[in-house]
């Protein structure tokens, strides 16, 4: 099943994954159902564990009960400090795709870990914040699948684009062209089309869908904004792009 996932979510790119953060927890079956239906590629969960960034969310058994109802690829984005210890449980959960942060790491350890992570059977990513240099990563982009590129500190939804990041996306599409490039964090109808334009192949969105009525509208319009033609509008790339109002709050 990974495999074919990482596949299913290689061929369906460009594609928009909602983030199993900003929704309702109380009715995740009823998300998951709104979702499907309004034709998603695949699910981002963000799994905290209060160490590693200052929130707490969830770990395996919503995991694993969300694979019980869909068969769409479960991309899980672990903010936690010990990514190894939990990688098992979570692909045994139905993870398709597994993504650590470098700065839980040693910058030893990391080749390691995705190594580790890979010959579990499923895709691997590694995820970096927004001050955190493109170096860090650099003795594992021959190992991963996926590199994350923070566009908020992680931790919280609803923060404001930092457009500097944008420069990471563009430098990494040309040193590697196949490696899939996701952005998280204050993507929303303006911030989409720069984050493509710059080579991102996978767009999470927590606010801009979960904050409408109507998902699949929502979804349509991320990706009329994505593949509209023209120049992206320019977000200020020497400061952060400041355009979502509800910074910093929690789930
Ligand atoms: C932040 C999370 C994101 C976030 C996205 O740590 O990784 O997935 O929830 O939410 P928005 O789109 O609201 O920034
Ligand atoms: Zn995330």
């Amino acid at each position: 099943m990974a495999t074919a996932a990482l596949e299913a979510i290689r061929s369906g790119s460009p594609a928009i994954l909602p983030s199993f953060l900003r929704c309702d927890f109380g009715d995740l079956k009823g998300e998951l159902s709104r979702l499907t239906d309004a034709g998603v590629k695949g699910l981002h969960l963000d799994v905290m564990d209060g160490h590693f960034v200052p929130n707490l969310t969830y770990g395996m058994p919503i995991v694993e009960g969300l694979r019980r109802h869909t068969d769409l690829p479960l991309d899980v984005h672990l903010m936690i400090r010990d990514p190894l210890a939990y990688a098992k449980p979570m692909v045994e959960a139905g993870a398709d795709l597994l993504t650590f942060h470098i700065e839980a790491l040693r910058p030893d350890e990391a080749p390691d870990v995705a190594a580790a992570v890979k010959e579990m059977g499923v895709g691997v990513g590694v995820a970096l914040n927004p001050e955190t240099p493109l170096s860090t990563v650099t003795s594992c982009l021959e190992l991963v699948d996926m590199v994350l590129i923070m566009s908020v500190e992680a931790g919280f939804g609803g923060q404001a684009f930092n457009a500097t990041v944008l420069d990471k996306l563009r430098s990494l599409r040309v040193s590697h062209p196949s490696l899939l490039l996701q952005i998280d964090g204050g993507i929303d109808l303006q911030t989409i089309k720069p984050a493509r334009d710059a080579g991102c192949d996978l767009f999470v969105v927590g606010s801009a869908i979960f904050k409408q009525d109507d998902y699949a509208s929502a979804l349509r319009g991320l990706e009329a904004a994505m593949q509209a033609e023209g120049g992206s509008i320019d977000l200020g790339e020497n400061s952060s792009g400041n355009l979502n109002s509800d910074q910093g709050s929690n789930i």
